[in-house]
């Protein structure tokens, strides 16, 4: 009977605690080489984990030994062979190999493991994803949407797809980016607000989740020019309950993102204390409060104007989880929050401000639903109604208190990350000076 050689299974880094004492073949990238004497260690990444192959001169062919002689960072192999658990090999095992099969030799990788700045490692943004703490930062970006997602589902929001090309802008007029569309003008989203309060009438909790994009001018460590942004709307819901409903959404996200992210939190040496804390209730200051705060700190602010961010980094420093900073001056937001009755000269909003200097992560207020103050406050604003009869409609027909907010996703990762600046929060970013890659 001819015996036949099977090639072993191919399994990923992440599976290789199930193959112990089996052969296997794993697939990636080489990180690192070294060899020392009759022993060459090959470490290679497959976006799931790490392994040391280890090569034993007298145990394989001398063509094998050479082509592992000559691998380059970054080129990219299949190695074979038996695994063993080695703790103190980076990613916990050893492969024993008896196979390898280049399929590039890769020649002069541009990010070498010395340091680079980071205008070149932005350039090299395509290349710098595959660096340990960018695929941390990725992997967390990543468990936060299906926190944020997962949460929402769980609690009965319904998640409706906002347009991206839109008639009229939702957040004022200075950050529109503008497209022809055949004859018309169009604009790429700010927000998926006003689409989410038509579904809020149509189901009743809902939720938009898409990139938006401000032509903001702004270079700050905060700003980028496209990000994604989670926005429930609920009908029947004051601005009370949108504030509660904000902190339970923003500590379950926080410590469902604590418990599954530990070793990636563990890479980007997150002082995860500092996020054990956000717990609900959040505090809450009026802007009055705020101003008073501010003024008594020394800061230069007169009540009717809106925060710098310096302002938010001090009355964060207050406490150890966010804090709402609620009525607003009308003058300061956007011209669909709620006027409140008892004081016509605020409104019926609020942001939540991240601890630890990460500013604003949240925006949010009861939307204005009578008609008429609605209008008055569109012409106050400087909103034309063409283009807006649509939503009108929506306080014309069954119209009801209802409140929401937008959570951005990229400031909610620095923040939780614990990063400088938002640009590496993204996959691609796109900032007032960054286009490509
Ligand atoms: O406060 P904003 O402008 O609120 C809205 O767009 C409302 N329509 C949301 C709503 O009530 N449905 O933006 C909300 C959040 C900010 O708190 C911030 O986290 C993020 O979106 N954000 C940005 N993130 C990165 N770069 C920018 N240029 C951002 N502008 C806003
Ligand atoms: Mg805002």
């Amino acid at each position: 009977m001819d015996t036949i050689v099977q090639e072993p299974p191919y399994v990923r880094l992440s599976d290789l605690g199930d193959h112990v004492g089996q052969r296997v073949t794993v697939k990636g990238w080489l990180t690192h080489h070294r060899s020392k004497g009759k022993i060459a260690f090959l470490v290679v990444r497959d976006g799931t984990g790490l392994v040391q192959g280890v090569v034993f001169r007298p145990d394989v062919a001398e063509e094998l030994w050479q082509k592992a002689e000559a691998l380059t960072q970054e080129s990219s192999l299949a190695l074979s062979g038996v695994v063993k658990a080695e703790p103190r090999a980076p990613g916990g095992f050893e492969l024993a190999v008896d196979g390898l099969c280049v399929f590039q030799l890769t020649q002069d990788f541009p990010i070498s493991p010395k340091e680079h700045g980071v205008d070149f490692l932005m350039g090299y943004r395509h290349l710098w994803l595959r660096s340990k703490r960018q695929h941390a930062i990725l992997k967390v970006r990543a468990a936060i949407i299906r926190a944020m997602r997962g949460w929402m589902d769980r609690n009965g929001f319904l998640l409706v797809d906002a347009p991206i090309l839109t008639p009229a802008a939702c957040e004022g007029t200075s950050t529109l980016f503008e497209t022809d569309y055949f004859d018309e003008k169009a604009y790429l989203t700010q927000s998926g607000q006003l689409y989410a309060e038509a579904a809020a009438m149509a189901f009743g909790k809902v939720y938009t989740f898409g990139p938006t994009f401000r032509a903001e001018k702004s270079k700050t460590r905060r700003h980028l020019t496209e990000f994604w942004m989670l926005e429930p709307e609920a009908a029947f819901a004051d601005h009370d309950d949108n504030l509660r409903l904000q902190e339970q959404f923003v500590a379950g996200v926080v410590q469902e993102v604590l418990a599954n992210c530990r070793e990636e939190l563990a890479i980007l040496e997150r002082d995860v204390t500092r996020l054990e804390a956000v717990q609900a209730p959040f505090p809450r200051l009026t802007y009055d409060e705020a101003v008073r705060i501010l003024q008594e700190a020394g800061h230069a602010i007169q009540w009717g104007d809106d925060f710098g961010a310096p302002d938010e980094t001090l009355l964060a420093e207050r406490f150890d989880r966010p804090v709402f900073v609620t009525h607003y001056p009308r003058q300061c937001k956007a011209f669909y929050m709620k006027v409140d009755p008892a004081r016509p000269d605020v409104v019926r909003c609020a942001d939540l401000l991240a601890p630890e200097g990460y500013g604003e992560i949240i925006g949010g207020s009861q939307r204005e639903d009578d008609l008429e103050t609605l209008r008055a406050r569109m012409a106050e604003a400087g909103v034309p109604e063409e283009g807006m009869e649509w939503y009108l409609d929506l306080r014309r027909y069954g119209s009801v208190p209802h409140s929401g907010f937008g959570i951005g996703l990229e400031r909610t990762v620095a923040w939780i990350c614990g990063l400088e600046h938002v640009r590496e929060t993204a996959p691609f970013p796109r900032m007032l000076t960054r286009l490509h890659p």
